[in-house]
């Protein structure tokens, strides 16, 4: 786990966390894109992972995880979607924490994909990217549930993981 220690420790990781932590402590109320929800995204996607066969190596579970919103201040700065700002932001960190090329692109595209709605049931690392994110969300117990975007379908109505 060296190299999501490099992430972690990453200037650029830090500064992007704090500027989401910054607007969000301001406008939003629910549902922050913070290191808990990065973390809680990465061991779901681990116990997924592993529940369904899929073995794909955990360094790159976590990498994923931990850069999958970390373009979210863009969003509310740029309006740019945060699924691509994080795809552009997330390359840097991580040929600096010394991932190889092909890892970089896999866990681009998983981060990019996570919104995307047809990899919803890819037994890939995109697919449980997209699946831990939403998995993530504690809707049974959240007091925002009327501001909420999410359909009634989407939200989690109990405890999965
Ligand atoms: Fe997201
Ligand atoms: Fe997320």
């Amino acid at each position: 786990m060296e190299k999501i220690n490099r992430i972690l420790e990453h200037d650029l990781f830090n500064v992007y966390l704090s500027e989401i932590s910054r607007i969000e402590e301001k406008e939003r109320e629910f549902c922050h894109h913070d290191l808990i929800h990065f973390l809680d995204v990465a061991r779901i996607a681990m116990i997924l992972n592993l529940e369904e066969g899929i073995y794909v190596d955990k360094v790159l579970v976590y990498a994923a995880a931990l850069l999958h919103d970390i373009g979210k201040h863009m969003e509310y700065k740029q309006q740019i979607p945060h699924e691509q700002a994080s795809a552009i932001l997330a390359p840097r960190i991580l040929r600096d924490c010394g991932f190889e090329e092909p890892e970089v692109r896999l866990i681009v595209q998983a981060v990019a994909g996570h919104r995307s709605v047809h990899l919803a049931e890819a037994p890939t690392l995109s697919g449980i990217i997209y699946r831990a994110d939403k998995l993530s969300r504690p809707c049974f117990s959240c007091a925002a549930a009327d501001q909420c975007n999410w359909s009634d379908e989407k939200k989690n109505h109990a405890l999965k993981y």
